[in-house]
Order: structure tokens, then sequence, then C-alpha cells
């Protein structure tokens, strides 16, 4: 059977703020990302996923939404985000904004009304509570806030200045399916959806059990000693995803890819049944904690095949706006980077790059007490060096630095004296136009890449084997659909190796030397093959 686009798409995440600057004031904008669309075009993602962009007074930069249907004036008008919707689809590219449903800001006019009184039309918009219970927010802390006017607290899953919308409220719901109605009608292709799991808690308000776990981890939510049972993953979520992929459904075929924490049987839950009629994607966050290593991936290959099988299709995705770099865990190695990609583009899945990973751009170490994330500055008196132990990016503008594309001051993200976050020293070599020139560059090995997965079906499309009887260090697997199939070699060694192989013919190689003979092959220390 023929899969819908969403299947077979690769996707390529936009922090516009990050991206091109075009008016000069340091913040990147949505004309910036317009006068890009040449260089998204050329790299062959065939989806682009933009963090958001509305009307916000940017606590969280922009995941704090005071109106869902305006953008804010930083980032361009109204007429920007329409045009930027037909020119990718001009280009044969589809777009997903980012929608945030489980929280408004606080200066959203709903919540501003809201708090005002207990009996004004949207007293019930949000959740309120005489009394707290013992429910902690997932950055820590209780999530219950005080309001003077109620003399009520209202609940916030994330920071204290983006309240918990109310889905149990009919009236709630509507608003916010309309708002996801209303960019659809714009031709937008979809959603990556903000901490989905979240949207319901349960009805009783019931307190969270005790357990042992101090931080959350990629797949166990829970942390600071309480297990998040009644405000994580509620069956009235799980419903909710089939409810939102109806209203999706009115409009065609449309991407929603659930933002899940937690394990790969809970992330299933949102899927859907058989037929996956729920959300289209889920993030598989557990690979962001990835190992560089053969053995690492083969059971993680292994893994998802297992719980994410045909009809679905797992998301690898190893880097993001909240988390490292994905090259901070090879230090910085550009040749493991192209591994890692060549991993992540011919495996199995819609592949998610994060801007500026094809450039192999770093994380830049930058101070809590000036972060303009609120979360490190909630962590301001804890020594940032505790996180750096146990691998946590605290401060997320470490990530999230400005775009590198060129040598020019500023890496030729803006023409201001100032960018609003500063530019990783390292831009001078790590840059787009750099690489762009570099036959063996990171940039230059995943647009190849990219464009044999976008003309094979088997790599979109086709079923995964793996392979066996490898020596140690070579992940092997083989991608079918029909009569055609592609095999991949991967030394995650830094020994070369060689080996018999009977192959057919080589369309790929990460190194000049990788070489593939009749009847053997060849592979240089973190070298990799595509045969056919
Ligand atoms: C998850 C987003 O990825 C993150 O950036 C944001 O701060 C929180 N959700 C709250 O919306
Ligand atoms: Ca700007």
């Amino acid at each position: 059977m023929t899969k819908s686009w969403y299947h077979k798409t690769s996707i390529y995440q936009i922090y516009p703020r990050s991206f091109y600057d075009s008016n000069h004031d340091g913040i990147g904008d949505l004309k910036g990302i317009l006068s890009k669309l040449d260089y998204l075009t050329e790299l062959g993602f065939e989806t682009l996923w933009i963090s958001p962009f509305f009307s916000s007074p940017q606590a969280d930069l922009g995941y704090d939404i005071s109106s869902y249907t305006d953008i804010a004036p930083e980032y361009g008008s109204m007429d920007d985000a329409l045009l930027l919707i037909e020119e990718i689809h001009k280009r044969g590219m589809k777009i997903v904004f980012d929608m945030v449903m489980n929280h408004t800001s606080t200066e959203h006019e709903w919540f501003k009304e809201s708090r005002s009184s207990r009996t004004n039309p949207k007293a019930d918009w949000y959740l309120w509570r005489d009394k707290p219970n013992n429910w902690k927010s997932m950055t820590g802390g209780s999530g219950w806030h005080y309001a003077k006017e109620r003399g009520q607290y209202f609940w916030s899953s994330f920071l204290p200045f983006q309240p918990d919308l109310n889905y149990r409220n009919p009236e709630v719901k509507k608003v916010m399916l309309d708002a996801v109605r209303f960019w659809l009608s714009k031709g937008v292709d979809g959603f990556r959806l903000d901490i989905f799991n979240v949207i319901y808690k349960d009805a009783e308000f019931r307190d969270n059990p005790f357990t042992f776990q101090l931080a959350p981890t990629e797949t166990n939510p829970s942390g600071f000693f309480q297990e998040a049972k009644y405000t994580l993953n509620q069956p009235e979520s799980f419903a909710f995803a089939k409810e939102l992929r109806a209203v999706c459904d009115e409009f065609g075929e449309k991407l929603l890819l659930g933002e899940i924490s937690g394990d790969r049987e809970t992330a299933q839950k949102f899927l859907g049944t058989k037929t996956n009629d729920g959300l289209t994607l889920a993030f598989d966050f557990d690979m962001l904690t990835f190992k560089f290593t053969a053995e690492y991936f083969r059971e993680l290959i292994q893994k998802i095949e297992a719980h994410v099988p045909d009809p679905f299709m797992p998301v690898y995705v190893f880097g993001n706006h909240d988390r490292r770099r994905s090259i901070d865990r090879l230090g910085n190695d550009l040749q493991k980077a192209k591994l890692l990609h060549m991993l992540q583009l011919t495996v199995r899945c819609v592949p998610c790059l994060y801007y500026g990973e094809e450039i192999g751009m770093t994380n830049l170490k930058q101070s809590f007490a000036t972060a303009l994330d609120p979360i490190p500055r909630k962590f301001k008196h804890i020594p940032p060096l505790l996180f750096d132990m146990i691998g946590l990016t605290i401060n997320r503008d470490e990530v999230r630095t400005p775009m590198q594309w060129d040598e020019t001051a500023n890496a030729g993200f803006s023409s201001a004296q100032k960018a609003w976050l500063p530019v990783h020293k390292n831009y001078k070599t790590i840059n787009v136009e750099t690489e762009s020139e570099d036959e063996n560059s990171l940039l230059n090995t995943i647009r190849a890449v990219m464009k044999i997965r976008v003309e094979e079906k088997s790599l979109r499309e086709g079923t995964l084997e793996m392979l066996t009887d490898l020596p140690n260090g070579v992940l092997g697997y083989i991608r079918k659909f029909e009569d055609e199939k592609i095999i991949i070699l991967l030394n995650f060694d830094k020994k070369e190796k060689q080996f018999e192989f009977e192959n057919t013919h080589c369309i790929f190689k990460l190194f000049p030397k990788d070489k593939a003979a009749k009847k053997s092959v060849y592979l240089s220390s973190f070298g990799g093959m595509i045969l056919k």
C-alpha cells in the first residue's frame, strides 16, 4: 500500500529567531526564511517545521502564545506568513507550524479574563483550584501559582507564565480546534505539537505518588521525587489525538507530529490503533542520548522496528531547540557526524534535522544568570557543572545561536550590530558558504545522501532488514521496496574494515578511500557506503 506523504517525508526544523534576519534588528524573521528558500530546496529536506512565531511576550521565546492567529511583529506580518506558505508550496515542499495547545501565555486575553474573577465567562478556561495539590511542574517546583484577583491558584505544567488550558471545557476545545482549522484553511500542511501528552490532567486532581527519581529522563518524564501519574498521558489525551486527527482529515492529508515524552508504549497510544488513526508521527526522544557505536544503533533500530512497525513510521531525531546539539555527543567530530546523518537518512524513518546540524554547528556555552532562556535563570543558583556532569543542557541559549551562513560579521546571519544571541566563534570555518565549496564537507554529504533518499523509493518507504555477520563495529541493513533494494554499510569503528561481501554496485561512499570490489568492501575509519 502506498504511504501518505507525511510518512515518506524528511523534516528540517527552523528556529525562526536564529535563522536569518532580513531587517537588521538582530532577530531572525519570516522574510529571512523566505530569502533562504533556495538554500533549503537544495538541501533537499521536503518539510519545514517552523518553531512558533505567533504573538507572544517571548518569555519562553514564542512557546508562550498570546494569540494563535496573529504573527509577532518582530517575525513579520500575516502577509509574510501566507507568502511563506505559498513559496514553500511552489517549491514542492511542505510547511508545518508549531502548535502549543497545552498552554497560553499569561498575557493572552483569555487568561487575563479568566483571572479577573471567579464568575467571568472564561472563568473555567484554565485550571483553577482553591488549594494546590502536590503536583510538580515539568521544570520543578509546584506548578500552582496564586492569582490574587480570584484568591485561587492556576496550574502551569511548564513555567509560571504558561497557564494550562482546560480541555474539559468544550468552549476551550472549540477555540483551539478553530485555531487549528484557521491555519489549515491557509494551506499549512500540519503541526508539530508541543508537549502534547500533557494536554489533559486528572479530572479529580488526585495527588501524584512518590518516586525516588530526581531528574526526568527521555524515557521517564517523572522526576523531582514524583511520579507524573495524574499530570501526563491521561486516557483523554489519547482520545484527543484522534479528535485532532479527524479535524485535520477535513483538510486532506496533514502531518501531526507529537512531542511526547516517555516510553515507546505511551507514544504509540497517541498514534492510535492499527490503522494509525491518531497523530501521524511522534518523536522518539530516547535516541537524543545516543551512543556512537554500531551495537547501540543496531539495538535501537531493532527496538524501533518492533515498537513502531509499518504502517507506523518512526521519527529519528538527534537534536532540537531544547537539547544538546548532536555533534556535542560526538566530541564535535565532523567525520562522525557524517556517519550519524548517513544513518538517519537511510534507516526506515522520517528524519528530523535541526537547523545548523547540517553544517555541524556546536553548542555555545553561556552564563545561566544572563540567559534569555527562562529555564537556566530558574536554576541560576546551582553550579552549571552539575548539569554538565549528568549531560543535561539546561541553558537552551547554547543550542539556539544564529545560523552560520558565511565568514562575514555575525556569520552572515544579521547586519545588525549585535545578534539576539552571540554567534559561535567557530563561524569562520563552520558555515554554509565554506562547506558548500568542499565536496567532502558534512553539508555536501547530507545533500548527496538526501538526493539518494529522495530518488530511491526503498529508502523512503521500503522495509528494513538488519544484516548479520558483519565485522565488529560495522552496522548494515537492507532497505527493500518491491523489487528495488539498497544496502547500507556503516563503520562506527575508528579502525578501517575490509571484509567479504557479495555486493552489487556502490552508489555512494563517505570517504574517497571506501570502496567495494566484486566480493569485498573496504570502509575507512567511520566510513560508510550505499550499495544498490
Ligand atoms: C517544549 C518546547 O520544545 C520548549 O521549547 C518549550 O519551552 C516547552 N515545550 C513549553 O512550551
Ligand atoms: Ca529581523
